[in-house]
């Protein structure tokens, strides 16, 4: 019985056209009207915070340079990749990234999470000359960030145009914005960097006196995937 009147619709083209909308209709609404009702996609995640001056100067060698064109930063929740990398990446952790750094062309592996993986001496010698550390890499070398000097210029207008477009930076972090990105790599007496951006990482991490692109890309590279303590992480299941 059951099969017969499915046969009418089978042999109805405006019928089975009409039913099929009406499904489509009724799961896309069922998807898509609870999103108007939520204010924020994104759960609030303990630990998440705008990047330090000094890491995001980092993040803005990354993109010129095109490190997102071999390298990801998005941890799939599948099993071979948690295994690989560590905790699947959650929206949180990308919040305050414009742009975003996902992707899926993986020509070396996922960043993610690479903070706390290497040492300083570690990156610094693989971006000078990656074969030294892993004979069979196709990394290309950067060497010469090691003698870019970075200074301050810019980075009130890079942080006051990220705060344009929704992060959360203050008032006192754009007044301290230059103190901050040069004490970050080279006055560790001064706490206010880690007041300011809390587990901000404070050390000279290319090993030379001068602030140079080489730290701020260190600076980045340590601190990806380390703001949210996932021994204490349990998701929002109400969502
Ligand atoms: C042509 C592709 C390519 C480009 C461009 C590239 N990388 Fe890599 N990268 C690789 C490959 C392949 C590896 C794995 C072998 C190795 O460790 O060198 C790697 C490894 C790494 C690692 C170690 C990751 C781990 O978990 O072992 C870091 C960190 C890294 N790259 C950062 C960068 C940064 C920063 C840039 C831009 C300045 C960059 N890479 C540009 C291909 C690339």
């Amino acid at each position: 019985m059951a099969l017969e009147s499915h046969q009418k619709i089978e042999r109805n083209a405006t019928l089975l056209l009409t039913l099929s909308f009406l499904v489509v209709t009724v799961g896309g609404i069922v998807e898509i009207a609870p999103l108007f009702y939520l204010e924020n996609t994104i759960e609030d995640v303990d630990g998440m915070r705008p990047y330090s001056p000094l890491e995001l100067a980092g993040r803005e060698v990354f993109i010129r340079e095109g490190c997102y064109n071999c390298h990801s930063q998005m941890i799939r929740p599948m099993r071979d990749e948690v295994e690989r990398y560590g905790h699947y990446s959650l929206a949180a952790e990308s919040q305050y990234d414009h742009p975003f750094q996902w992707g899926s062309k993986r020509t070396g592996p996922d960043l993610a999470r690479v903070g706390g993986r290497y040492s300083d001496a570690w990156h610094v010698d693989h971006f000078t000359d990656p074969q030294s550390v892993v004979p069979e890499s196709v990394m290309p070398a950067y060497a010469f960030l090691a003698d870019n000097i970075l200074r301050p210029t810019y980075i009130v207008d890079l942080m006051r145009t990220h705060r344009l477009v929704g992060v959360p930076y203050t008032d006192e972090m754009l007044e301290m914005a230059r103190e901050d990105f040069i004490q970050q790599a080279t006055d560790f007496g001064d706490p206010g960097v880690v007041d300011r951006y809390p587990g901000a990482q404070q050390r000279d991490f290319d090993g030379q006196p001068e602030v140079t692109e080489m730290d701020a890309l260190i600076a980045y590279m340590q601190m990806l995937g380390t703001l949210v303590d996932f021994s204490t992480f349990t998701p929002d299941e109400s969502r």
